[in-house]
């Protein structure tokens, strides 16, 4: 038996066979509802005044009528002046800081009244728990009453430091599905100090460094509690194929490409929930590992489209000389291929253990893979093909971990039913969460990184496309391959 055909095998066999304890529900939502402002907290103006001279107008022929039953009442509670329509308002993020679960809630449509929002992790309520704008109403609302510029316009995944922070990009952007998109602020990395719920830093990130498919939807933060005024944000560019880095001290951003940017031709292919669909989401989400012996993080990164993983050094990222140069030599380094199905949108990693968690959005699953260990070791931790679809983000918080699952492919293309569960916060200890998978105990000491011909995608045509998109295969004469094994 050959290697990849070994690790076809073998990589399914453990990515389907090994359980560990799993997740727990922590939050569950039919449909998200806010807590609403006092009467008179907000101006109130009927809707058509509100969005009057706006730049945005909804197309009503984006979703059947059904669905959109009732979007121009305020229904469900929301006092006059708020703009709410239930079936718009999916969650996209969550994050955890002391006692506050944060969920954000992009402007993928109208009728979103508040983008960022959290909910007490202590609430005694568990289902339909309303949302709290954060870091206050006024601040959440669209459009900009006081035209301040400074209104959180839509936020995707957020990020919390060591330093109490947290972080967000404002993709600025109101987007109407598959209709059209309008720009309301520049793309705006900000900071809101935790302690006193202010937003302390924004940084408008220069034009030059949008595309305009940009896609800015996650943000990872490297910083120590003990140099939080040097902090670098890394947000990939998942539309525009890119790496943005952010240094804090200098107040400065550049941008990064690199072709392990790219989505993988071969790996576009979703099918969720009864849905097929082809996405071409590049990289998506990336993760950091703790400090390295000369001082340095490695930080992890994939492509949603894609089942690889890579690497590269924050000594690269964070010198823009060394980033931004034209050819990276062996800068970026491939780990290898994750396998069939294991295409993710976000992962995080347990620093003191080394344990990546992966949301495989092909698997309705969680996985771990502890990044001391091979790649191969990859396990699954949960997975339900009826409660987590679409597993959308993934937080590492101290010793836990938490999990968003959205059912977003049921939102894009079929009907979601708001009288069901559609929204789940899950959560766990870490270690409980790999107990009895590959991922717990101390791995090798080797590093991980590739075997012979354990890794690559196909890059030779069989005409068998769905043989060719569910096995990996080596790559042919790849010189990428052979330095990286040496
Ligand atoms: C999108 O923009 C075009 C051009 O501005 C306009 O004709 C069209 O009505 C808009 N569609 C929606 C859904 O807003
Ligand atoms: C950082 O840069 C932004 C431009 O996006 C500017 O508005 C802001 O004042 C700068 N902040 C500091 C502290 O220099
Ligand atoms: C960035 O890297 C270049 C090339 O190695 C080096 O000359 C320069 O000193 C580095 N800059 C910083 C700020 O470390």
């Amino acid at each position: 038996m050959n290697y990849p055909t070994l690790c076809a095998a073998l990589c399914l066999a453990l990515i389907g066979a090994v359980s560990g304890a799993g997740l727990r529900e922590e939050f569950t939502w039919s449909r998200i509802t806010y807590r609403w402002p006092g009467v008179g907290g907000v101006a109130a103006a009927s809707r058509a005044k509100r969005y009057a001279g706006s730049l945005v107008v909804e197309d009503p022929t984006l979703v059947p009528s059904e669905q959109i039953g009732g979007r121009f009442d305020d229904a469900d509670g929301a006092p006059e002046g708020i703009d709410y329509n239930h079936v718009n308002n999916i969650p996209m993020g969550a994050n955890v800081w002391r006692n506050k679960l944060f969920i954000t809630v992009p402007r993928r449509r109208l009728g979103v009244p508040s983008t960022l929002n959290y909910v007490p992790l202590d609430s005694r309520q568990k289902h339909n728990v309303p949302l709290i704008p954060y870091p206050n109403w006024e601040v959440n609302t669209y459009p900009d009453p006081t035209n301040s510029g400074e209104n959180l316009v839509s936020l995707y995944r957020v990020a919390v430091d060591p330093c109490d922070r947290l972080w967000f990009v404002d993709t600025g952007l109101v987007e109407v599905l598959s209709a059209n998109v309008s720009r309301i602020r520049p793309a705006t990395i900000g900071i809101i100090d935790l302690h006193t719920d202010r937003i302390v830093h924004s940084f408008h990130i220069p034009s030059d460094q949008i595309r305009p498919t940009s896609g800015l939807a996650s943000i990872t933060i490297d910083v120590t509690k003990n140099t939080c005024d040097d902090a670098y944000a890394y947000v990939p560019d998942l539309g525009g194929y890119g790496l943005i880095v952010y240094s804090l001290r200098e107040n400065r951003s550049w941008r990064i490409s690199h072709n392990y940017f790219y989505l993988e031709p071969l790996a576009g292919e979703f099918h969720i929930s009864g849905h097929d669909f082809q996405w071409n989401d590049g990289v998506f989400s990336v993760e950091l590992t703790s400090l390295r012996s000369d001082g340095y993080r490695d930080l992890y990164f994939h492509s949603m489209a894609g089942t690889h993983m890579y690497k590269v050094s924050t000594r690269i990222l964070r010198n823009e000389t060394l980033a931004t140069r034209s050819y990276h030599e062996h800068d970026f380094e491939v780990i290898g291929d994750r396998g069939a199905e294991s295409q993710t949108s976000s992962a995080d990693i347990h620093q003191p253990t080394g344990v990546m968690f992966l949301s495989l959005v092909n698997q309705n699953a969680m996985a771990c893979w502890n990044t001391h260990k091979p790649l191969q070791t990859i396990s699954i931790v949960q997975k339900d093909d009826r409660r987590m679809i679409y597993p959308c983000d993934l937080k590492v918080s101290g010793d836990k971990v938490y999990l968003l699952t959205n059912t977003m492919p049921e939102f894009l293309y079929g009907r979601l039913d708001y009288d069901a569960t559609n929204f789940r916060v899950w959560s766990n200890d870490v270690a409980s969460a790999v107990a009895g998978t590959a991922c717990s105990g101390r791995g090798s000491t080797r590093p991980a990184g590739h075997r012979p011909g354990s890794s690559g995608y196909a890059s030779e045509s069989n005409g068998d496309q769905s043989y060719a998109a569910s096995r990996p295969r080596p790559y042919r004469g790849s010189r990428t391959y052979r330095r990286i094994y040496e």
